[in-house]
């Protein structure tokens, strides 16, 4: 039986500022269960990195807001814990790898530090000294980093490397749950692959779940047991990854993204583009966010379509196919 680790119920999240209300997500569902990779994918500006930060609770304070819906991890509604014990979550049970490796590093702290530092913060079993220098040895040599270089400074390394040390302290505390906000985009095509198959593997023997947002389709190939497109901060087409090749039929919006489907292991590494743009998300149109640029509009497009369920294991929201629904 598989068990649900991470649940979104209805998620909805704005960006208030002075000029404008910014509909960055709406009414998003998903499910994680323990071990298995979920992939995010969709055009820029279409919510990937809003619906993490709404999981790890660390929207922008001033203009950030969830407006609706529910984060379930473990059954425990994230949304309604205090921040302390959100800071005890963030690590511990939830950690994220963000796109820029400078960015998560401090210059000036020796990288083996950094890594104790997110041990020690996180750290409820009273960890001897001896033990805390053993686990970031093991974290260092677990992302291929040879223990000894713990003295260095994260300019010493070069750019796959910080982004392996990144990596180790976001597995330090040995979360349950890893986001990775495009983690490779920043890296060299060949240390992308490297950093991938690692992030592959260690995911694999330590049976972590995640969340990999990417705009690589080969990324999504590699890694991902299920996959979400996001369009204008919806869902548009979810389903295991496996449904998602085997099944001819798709939102139009995936075939304009992922361009012919069925080459998208060997052939498709990136994202087709599609003509237009998304729409403005500080005024969205009602029914489909797609009608403007789908080839296939109607005229009941006008109206939102529901999430239709093509198997067990793959939903479309698309009015194409409303008679196709299969009754389960
Ligand atoms: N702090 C903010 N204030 C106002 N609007 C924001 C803020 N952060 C994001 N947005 C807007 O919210 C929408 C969703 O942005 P988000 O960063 O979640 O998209 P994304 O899918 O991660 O895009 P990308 O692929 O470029 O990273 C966009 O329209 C974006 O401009
Ligand atoms: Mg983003």
């Amino acid at each position: 039986m598989k068990t649900p680790l991470l649940r979104i119920e209805d998620l909805t999240v704005i960006y208030q500022t002075d000029l404008e209300t910014v509909h960055a997500v709406n009414n998003i569902s998903l499910t994680l269960n323990k071990g298995e990779t979920l992939g995010i994918v969709g055009e820029t500006g279409a919510g990937k990195t809003t619906t993490a930060l709404s999981i790890m609770r660390l929207l922008p304070d001033r203009t950030g807001r969830i407006s609706a819906g529910s984060v379930y991890f473990e059954e425990k509604n994230l949304l309604d814990l205090s921040e302390k014990e959100m800071r005890t979550i963030r690590g511990e049970n939830i950690s994220m790898i963000f796109q820029d490796p400078m960015t998560a590093l401090n210059p000036v702290i020796p990288v083996g530090k950094q890594i104790a530092e997110a041990l020690i913060l996180h750290n409820n079993d009273h960890l001897t000294r001896d033990q805390i220098e053993d686990q970031v040895n093991q974290s260092l040599e677990l992302v291929g980093i040879p223990a000894f270089r713990k003295k260095d400074y994260p300019h010493q390394f070069s750019g796959g490397m910080k982004q392996r040390v990144v990596i180790a302290i976001a597995l330090a505390c040995r979360p349950k749950l890893i986001i990775a906000d495009e983690p490779t985009t920043a890296l060299d095509v060949t240390i992308q692959a490297q950093v991938l198959q690692m992030i592959k593997e260690l995911k694999l023997s330590l049976n972590t779940a995640m969340i990999m947002i990417t705009h690589d389709l080969g990324v999504v190939a590699q890694t991902c047991d299920y996959v979400a497109v996001m369009y204008a901060g919806e869902i548009i087409e979810y389903g295991l990854m496996e449904a998602i090749f085997d099944d001819p039929e798709h939102h139009p919006y995936t075939v304009g993204l992922f361009g012919a489907i069925p080459s998208l292991v060997s052939e498709c590494e990136r994202l087709y583009t599609i003509e237009g743009l998304m729409p403005d998300p500080t005024q969205l149109p009602e029914g489909c966010k797609f009608k403007p640029r789908c080839p296939h509009a109607m005229t009941i497009c006008d109206q939102n379509p529901p999430l239709i369920k093509m198997s067990e294991t793959h939903e479309i929201k698309c009015h194409l196919f409303n008679q196709k629904k299969v009754s389960l």
